[in-house]
């Protein structure tokens, strides 16, 4: 069995440092699947493991990568073969076992997804963060939400949840509105597909927030939190329905039940780490077809495992526009 390489990142005084080690691969357990990793991505995830006190590594030293997208080397699972392509991502893969910035990765098969359609780099391209778009945008149709009720806003429009909800609601119909504090981004948000780009929510910072506000929007997807998902809340329309799945502008949300009980609006909350995977391959099945994004390549930004720690950077300071793929052929 060839050796392999391994970004691996450890506790140094109060600091997250990494480096790489050359690895030998163990025996495969019953059950296990030991994957060639070909792309991983950078998810606003991958920043926090990278971050001391990030509070999403069990563990550390830790080879990070929540995302695993690459080829089943050896199989120790009836329901794979080596050379199926697949994608892994969510449950403890870089979090409390080794993740995807490595050439090789071993997970339970039961966490893998056999791709059928898509290539491992546009699986990666999509990774945690667009599957995460994927069950925001089905939780909104599943409400019953339909292109004739009204606009849409996705908050965090730039980042990878978000530019790849835009896609996604763009290419269904909807009328999207984009939520962004880029302004250089605006043509970007209108080539994926938003109508309309306004700034970050609340749009007055300063203002204090109401219970109530004037109707808006007739859904939203929001990876934002705190301020920016209270104020959708209090300006969704009537029965609108907000998909909540991130807290890049903060875990708190202070709000009142008055949009609930006088709008009958609904918070649904979206995981994409422990859903189970039988509607996790039933999803990715979805995005390989119904719900496959038209404009990965506007989103996607090609790295090798030497730019990690750059795009981790600028996701840390809300800079970073798009979905940084990590080619595990390169830059070691
Ligand atoms: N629940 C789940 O299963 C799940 C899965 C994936 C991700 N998430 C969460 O969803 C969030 C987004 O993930 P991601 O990978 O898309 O991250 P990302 O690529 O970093 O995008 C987040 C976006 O949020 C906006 N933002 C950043 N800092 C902000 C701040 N201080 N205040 C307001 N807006 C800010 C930025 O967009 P603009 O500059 O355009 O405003 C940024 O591009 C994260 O909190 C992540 O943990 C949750």
């Amino acid at each position: 069995m060839t050796q392999y390489r391994a970004l691996l990142a450890e506790l140094a005084d109060d600091a997250v440092a990494t480096r790489i080690e050359l690895r030998e691969p163990a025996a495969l357990e019953p059950g296990h699947l030991r994957i060639a990793v070909e792309f991983s991505g950078v998810n606003f995830k991958d920043a926090l493991a990278l971050t001391p006190g990030g509070g999403v590594v069990r563990q550390y030293p830790i080879v990070p990568g929540i995302d695993i997208a690459g080829t089943v080397l050896e199989s120790a699972s009836d329901e794979f073969a080596a050379g199926d392509r697949v994608v892994a991502h969510g449950y403890e893969i870089g979090t409390a076992r080794d993740g995807g910035y490595a050439e090789q990765a071993v997970v339970p098969a039961e966490w893998a997804v056999k791709l059928t359609a898509l290539s491992t780099r546009e699986a990666a391209a999509i990774g945690t963060a667009g599957f995460t778009a994927a069950m925001s945008v089905a939780a909104i149709v599943d409400a019953g939400v339909v292109p004739a009720d009204g606009p849409v806003v996705v908050t965090g429009a730039t980042g990878g949840v978000g530019s790849t909800a835009i896609d996604l609601l763009a290419s269904l119909g909807y009328e999207v509105v984009a939520s962004s504090g880029k302004p250089g981004a605006t043509d970007h948000l209108h080539a994926l597909g938003a109508h309309e780009v306004i700034g970050r929510l609340p749009l007055d910072p300063d203002a204090k927030p109401r219970p109530l506000g004037r109707s808006r929007w007739a859904a939203a997807v929001d990876c934002v939190g705190g301020a920016a998902l209270a104020d959708v809340i209090s300006t969704l329309n009537y029965g609108g329905v907000v998909a909540a799945s991130g807290l890049t502008g903060g875990a708190g949300l202070k709000t009142t039940v008055m949009p609930f009980i006088l709008r009958g609006v609904t918070l649904a909350g979206i995981d994409s780490v422990q859903m189970p995977i039988a509607p996790r391959r039933a999803l990715w099945a979805r995005i390989e077809s119904d719900l496959r994004p038209r404009h990965l390549d506007l989103v996607a930004n090609d790295i090798g495992i030497d730019g990690v720690r750059v795009v981790v950077d600028a996701l840390r300071a809300g800079e970073y526009t798009g979905r940084a793929v990590v080619d595990l052929s390169r830059g070691w």
